[in-house]
């Protein structure tokens, strides 16, 4: 029997079509209404054709939401910060995947994402949504903003070494490989097959808004610096990041095994991946299509105090929806990996 009734704003995109693929097997969870102002009126498999058989729902316009329990927002950036107050009054949980809630400094909208921000008083009300990091706040939460999956996967690789202040603060080096699914459903010139198919393009090698996201999660005492480059390469789903730190002094690997172990030992959905042989020796996220799973991995370089290390994820899923429903699940007092315990495909 469900528990709670669920809307999805934006449920034509990809991240909404990832979420209705994981909300559908949710045990507790019953999808109210899921929008589309293109699609209104239309079967939801019409859109997303994995979920033919699946289910009977059609798209509403936004205009038709109803009041439900909980409500994802999964627009356009600018789009929930506009109508936020909308919004409340049809849910008492939201948790929106766009960026507009995720950043607390309101000065930040103005020099990242140049605009604005019409809402500054709910930014410090939106919990930040990277669960390993913000599960105890959460658990009391009204308001989610899912964090972007470029920062997430960064995030999560890095945390423990700014934490305990291990790493030079201000050297930072992060290369991120992303999916064509980051650009969502829209096409543009450069989504188009024959300029996007094969490419390995360099598409935001300084000034990545997720940049604000990093420095704002990984600032603890100091002042840092986290230089970030963003390529697409030619997989759909994916993101892995490439991150170089330079160690304060020397670990051994064997202690920096004991502080992942330390920090995510418990955590259900980061994986520790440094195998000595065989070839996914390192995370690779063609193994976690369709997974809430981040895997990190590191190599120490034996001729300086370079440490790399290797994370990555889905987008769509521990970047987007399967960050959302793990935060859903922490919010409400269930099990964390409800609707979210599978393992990726394997070959794929
Ligand atoms: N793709 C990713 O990997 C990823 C990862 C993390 C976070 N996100 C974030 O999640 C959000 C959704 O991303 P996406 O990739 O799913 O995008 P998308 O595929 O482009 O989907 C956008 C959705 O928003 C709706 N929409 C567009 N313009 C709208 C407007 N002005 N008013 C109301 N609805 C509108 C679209 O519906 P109709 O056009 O059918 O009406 C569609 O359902 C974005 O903020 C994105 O930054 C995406």
């Amino acid at each position: 029997m469900a528990e709670l009734k669920a809307s999805i704003a934006g449920g034509s995109g990809y991240a909404g079509g990832e979420l209705l693929r994981l909300l559908l097997f949710h045990p507790r969870i019953e999808i109210n209404q899921v929008t589309s102002e293109q699609f209104a009126g239309k079967f939801v498999y019409r859109v997303h054709p994995n979920l033919r058989k699946v289910t009977q729902l059609k798209f509403s316009r936004l205009a038709e939401l109803e009041p439900c329990d909980v409500l994802f927002l999964s627009l356009p950036h600018g789009t929930s910060m506009k109508n936020i107050e909308m919004y409340k009054k049809m849910a008492p949980k939201i948790i929106d995947l766009s960026g507009d809630f995720r950043l607390k400094n309101p000065a930040d909208y103005e020099k990242w994402y140049n605009c604005r921000h019409p809402a500054p008083e709910m930014l410090e009300k939106f919990v930040y949504g990277i669960p390993e990091l913000h599960r105890a706040e959460m658990k009391h939460a009204s308001f989610i903003s899912s964090a972007g999956c470029n920062a997430t996967v960064t995030i999560l690789a890095l945390y423990p070494f700014f934490k305990n202040n291990l790493v030079d603060a201000a050297r930072t080096v992060v290369e991120v490989k992303v999916g064509s699914s980051e650009g969502g459903n829209k096409a543009n010139e450069g989504s188009h097959h024959p300029e996007r198919s094969g490419c390995v393009r360099s598409y935001k090698s300084t000034g990545h808004r997720h940049i604000a996201e990093m420095l704002q999660e990984l600032s603890f005492s100091n002042p840092i610096q986290i230089h970030f480059s963003a390529t697409a390469i030619d997989i759909i789903r994916g993101t892995l990041a490439t991150s170089h730190v330079f160690l304060k002094e020397n670990l051994a690997e064997k202690d920096i095994w004991k502080l992942f172990r330390d920090f995510y030992g418990k955590e259900p959905f980061i994986r520790i991946v440094k195998d000595r042989e065989g070839i996914y020796r390192y995370p690779e996220p063609k193994l976690l299509a369709g997974t809430n799973y981040c895997d990190i991995g590191f190599e120490s370089d034996p001729h300086s105090n370079r440490l790399v290390v290797i994370s990555a994820i889905d987008n769509l899923m521990k970047g987007a929806a399967g960050q959302a429903l793990q935060a859903l699940n922490i919010m409400h007092g269930f099990d964390e990996t409800t609707g979210l315990d599978f393992p990726g495909l394997h070959p794929v």
